[in-house]
């Protein structure tokens, strides 16, 4: 289970009042569960419908997701992605890769994913697009690393979200270089003329960020 940074009654009580994710969805967190070591890396019902509804709200042609698992917020993501749009997942876990693809096939969204195996600022390096939007959530020491190369590929008016910006707290006092990694995104993430942005306390934090110029 996801670790509750606000009061856990206030938690359950959103997640009850937010509208379950697709059934294929139930049954990927069921069988992520079931199967996968860490099943708490799959992110859940709120961040997913929030992604989701982004999703639709920009209607992406091309976009990004670093940090796939077992594709519970990639198919959040495409669910509101229109005919046609891309969205790149670059994930390193196989068995990840594979169980997901079992889901993909399922899936109405699913041919709109792909798939891309190996570490994300290799996989970043390969890649010659704009990006409409992203998903950041994998190996957070390098959270400021993807967040600026993706922001420079961002089209002005697109979006770019990052989970875990309250890394279970830790982002108030910092004691591991990690924790300073996560406190300096959003710090420059606060900083910076160039986008705007809203942080959200769902769950372990997203901070939605729109790049304005
Ligand atoms: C928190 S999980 C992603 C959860 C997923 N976004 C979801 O909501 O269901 C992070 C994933 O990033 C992957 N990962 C770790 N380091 C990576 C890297 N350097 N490049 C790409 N993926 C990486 C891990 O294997 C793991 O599956």
């Amino acid at each position: 289970m996801a670790e509750y940074l606000v009061n856990e009654a206030i938690e359950d009580y959103a997640f009850l009042s937010t509208g379950p994710e697709p059934e294929l969805l139930q049954e990927l967190i069921d069988g992520t569960n079931a199967n996968m070591g860490w099943p708490q890396k799959l992110s859940g019902r709120l961040v997913g419908r929030t992604l989701s509804m982004l999703a639709k709200l920009v209607q992406p042609k091309q976009a990004l997701e670093i940090g796939m698992f077992t594709g519970y917020s990639a198919l959040s993501i495409a669910e509101g992605m229109p005919e046609g749009g891309k969205l790149i997942c670059c994930e390193t876990n196989p068995r990840a890769i594979d169980y997901a693809k079992t889901f993909f096939e399922r899936s109405p969204h699913g041919h709109k994913i792909d798939v891309r195996f190996g570490p994300a600022l290799e996989t970043l390096d390969t890649l010659d697009m704009e990006l409409d939007f992203t998903f950041i959530d994998a190996d957070k020491r390098n959270y400021l690393n993807y967040y600026e190369r993706v922001l420079e590929m961002t089209r002005p008016g697109g979006l770019i979200i990052l989970d875990n910006v309250l890394w279970s707290g830790k982002v108030l006092q910092p004691e591991s270089e990690l924790d300073d990694v996560l406190v300096e995104v959003n710090r420059r993430i606060a900083a910076d003329s160039n986008v705007e942005n809203v942080f959200l306390t769902v769950r372990d934090g997203i901070n939605v960020v729109r790049k304005v110029r």
